[in-house]
């Protein structure tokens, strides 16, 4: 057995191999190292630009959060919730490494849990629209970092975001 890292979120993993991605973030494999060569993506100090993309990304990931615990708490459907459930964990858990940058407390907000409709087509359409969004912003914080971690940082989050889109294009 083995311990592993994820470079994006901290978090731990035991196991004969690396999960094809981070249980908790998202992460594609390759941020996984084993525990004793691990290093968080994380940079000394931090750009103005950087700490106002930061606070953009964490306003987004909180929203996207609560509007997906708020559709698996309300869908019928097992798929669904069981789908918009991980969707919240994994956003949660951006949230929280986004709070790690800034170094503050993870705010207490509720912002996004009145999108939850009744429809769940329309909710899964919701959270396309979402992802696209969260992707096209990383985007655009990819170019702007100057620091070289945070560069990595937006691109491993852009890259999650980017599996979520394909998840809700897969349909219900
Ligand atoms: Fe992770
Ligand atoms: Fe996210």
């Amino acid at each position: 057995m083995k311990v592993y890292r994820c470079r994006v979120c901290g978090e731990v993993y035991i196991g004969e191999e690396k999960p094809g991605s981070c249980p908790f973030c998202g992460a594609h494999q390759d941020y996984f190292v084993l525990a004793r060569q691990w290093q968080l993506l994380k940079a000394e100090s931090l750009s103005d630009v950087t700490k106002e993309n930061l606070k953009k990304a964490l306003d987004l990931e909180i929203d996207n959060t609560n509007f997906y615990k708020a559709v698996s708490e309300k869908s019928k459907n097992t798929y669904v919730k069981s789908m918009f459930k991980g969707l919240s964990k994994v956003e949660r858990e951006h949230a929280s490494a986004i709070c790690k940058h800034l170094r503050i407390e993870k705010p207490d907000s509720n912002v996004g849990a009145d999108k939850a409709v009744e429809s769940d087509e329309e909710n899964v359409k919701e959270s396309n629209r979402r992802e696209k969004r969260a992707v096209a912003f990383y985007g655009q914080a990819i170019n702007q970092a100057p620091e070289p971690e945070i560069k990595e940082f937006f691109k491993a989050l852009s890259e999650i975001e980017s599996d979520h889109i394909t998840l809700s294009e897969q349909g219900i």
